[in-house]
């Protein structure tokens, strides 16, 4: 009856908002019980001897380790480290194979993870967990500890949870500003979702162009109905009367940073570096925050202000511990049996896109009789790219041809519809009679909008009209085109490749969730 055991947090919005908030309110309350003392914590804590809790950081970390270490201990569990060094990574080991022995160690395995790998507890998720089941053992739960440039979702929580701290626990309104590199920071990624738990919205954009926050994310802000602004740098926030009364700031991320933008790094660093001579227009109730390290030759935060009241990160980066505690427990199963909000549920694709087209029967079509060879018996794909240009299309009827194999005896060739006199791409198949699901599907991923048509004795006994698919996956086409994603071929994991739609022409990738065009997935 627990709904939390087991789950997985790649993402922010692995939790529901419910999730999130009960996530926070048991965070509360711990935090108040071990601040009294006394052994009312003893209740948060999982009495199981056999979970075990695998800290697996492929990157360096310091806090995020190390609050997730202590948050292990205090639940007494078995607690396993290890990186790069020193363990069959060295011998070329994939993280698949990895994982997948280590979940045999535990009945109640819990694995926190950092890599470079984009996307990396979303394929655990499903590979390490359906092996699992099948074996007769626990799924276990995965919590991604940062992933490349893409999501860090319980840095996010512990960042809402002090937000919430400040503000009093009043939802109703944030003004925040983002401040530094929101180009490569994981951590600012993650607030366009974690904020949604906040009536109105109001988000400062505080950085310079080349560094600042990546469209998809902005517009995605923009659809949930945040305030955005924009600002190239703190001389120029500090210059206009709306400032935040909270600024979240990072650091730049030089590891990520390619050799033109490190090669500007000292100015963009600038125009993101708080300046003593800014205090005078800061007002009094601001508090600053950051998920931490500083850079201490560098920093954006510098430790002259390290004593004011505006130093709100210290305090964050306690809540570090309380929160990973409760994540911990309420994976493990320990906590969450009360909980009776909204469940956060994984998607359900549908793969109807397949529709018969209904009409006048069999009926003769003059049309496919054109080629080297008329088609009695076969299949006819037809509308193949209507619309587009010549050259476009005789592109998606190679690319059909290709990806479907049909090398048989058959015709194609680009032609004017009857109809509508616009151009379109038509492939016959004469004497094929096998044209199986799975080529439907990938003709329905290939050419959405086309016809497969079914001709006995000159007749089109039946048509069906392919619309783009909810999601296309597991074909050796397909490729996400972000090279830190773990479905990267360069990575060498055993990933099936998957994108599912986020709208009418577009697709993500299951993994780093990328954006693609549906041409971009096409490798
Ligand atoms: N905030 C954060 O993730 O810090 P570490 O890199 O030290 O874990």
């Amino acid at each position: 009856m627990n709904s939390f055991r087991g789950r997985t947090i790649q993402v922010v919005n692995d939790f529901s908002i419910d999730e999130q908030l009960y996530l926070y309110e048991q965070t509360r309350n711990l935090k108040r019980a071990a601040l009294e003392g006394g052994n009312r914590v003893d209740s948060y804590r999982v009495g199981d001897p056999e979970l075990g809790v695998y800290l697996i950081f492929l990157e360096d970390s310091t806090r995020t380790r190390e609050s997730f270490r202590n948050a292990a201990k205090f639940h007494r569990a078995k607690v396993n480290e290890f990186g790069l060094a020193g363990s069959s990574f060295a011998k070329s080991e994939s993280i698949t194979d990895t994982v997948k022995m280590l979940a045999g160690y535990s009945s109640n395995s819990v694995f926190i993870m950092r890599t470079p790998h984009e996307g990396t507890c979303r394929w655990l998720e499903d590979a390490v967990g359906d092996y699992c089941e099948s074996h007769g053992m626990h799924r276990p739960a995965f919590i991604n500890a940062g992933d490349g440039r893409h999501e860090h979702p319980t840095q996010e929580f512990l960042d809402e949870f002090s937000f919430l701290e400040a503000l009093d626990w009043d939802r109703s309104h944030i003004h925040l500003a983002l401040v530094g590199d929101l180009l490569h920071g994981r951590t600012v990624h993650s607030k366009v979702n974690g904020l949604r738990l906040f009536g109105e919205v109001e988000v400062d954009l505080v950085a310079p162009a080349e560094i600042t926050m990546p469209d998809h994310y902005s517009r995605l802000m923009e659809s949930y109905g945040f305030r955005i602004r924009r600002f190239a740098s703190i001389e120029e926030y500090l210059s206009q009367r709306k400032v935040a009364p909270l600024w979240y700031f990072t650091r730049l991320q030089l590891e990520r940073m390619g050799e033109k933008l490190r090669d500007r790094a000292s100015a963009l660093r600038d125009a993101v570096t708080f300046r003593r001579e800014f205090l005078p227009r800061v007002p009094e109730e601001v508090r600053f925050f950051h998920p931490l390290p500083r850079h201490r030759e560098t920093p954006v935060i510098p430790s002259f202000l390290d004593q004011l009241p505006l130093n709100a990160w210290d305090q964050q980066s306690v809540n570090g511990y309380y929160t990973r505690i409760i994540e911990i427990a309420l994976l493990a199963g320990q906590l969450g049996s009360d909980f009776s909000g909204a469940v956060q549920t994984r998607p359900v694709f549908s793969d109807d896109f397949v529709e018969e087209q209904t009409g006048p029967a069999a009926r003769p079509k003059g049309e496919y009789k054109v080629g080297i060879k008329p088609v009695s018996n076969g299949i006819v794909i037809d509308h193949i790219a209507v619309g587009q240009n010549p050259e476009s299309i005789w592109n998606q009827v190679n690319k059909i041809r290709r990806t479907l194999g049909l090398n048989c005896v058959s015709s194609h060739g680009v032609f004017a519809s009857e109809q509508t006199g616009r151009y379109k791409g038509l492939i016959s198949l004469p004497d094929v009679t096998e044209f199986d699901e799975r080529l439907i599907k990938m003709l329905g991923a290939i050419s959405p909008g086309c016809t497969l048509n079914l001709i006995t004795n000159e007749q089109v006994q039946r048509k069906y009209r392919l619309r783009m698919p909810p999601r296309v996956y597991n074909l050796a086409e397909i490729r996400c085109k972000n090279p830190g994603c773990i479905s990267h071929p360069q990575y060498a994991e055993p990933v099936v490749v998957e994108f599912y739609r986020s709208s009418e022409e577009d697709f993500v990738c299951r993994y780093c969730e990328t954006p693609h065009t549906f041409s971009e997935i096409w490798s």
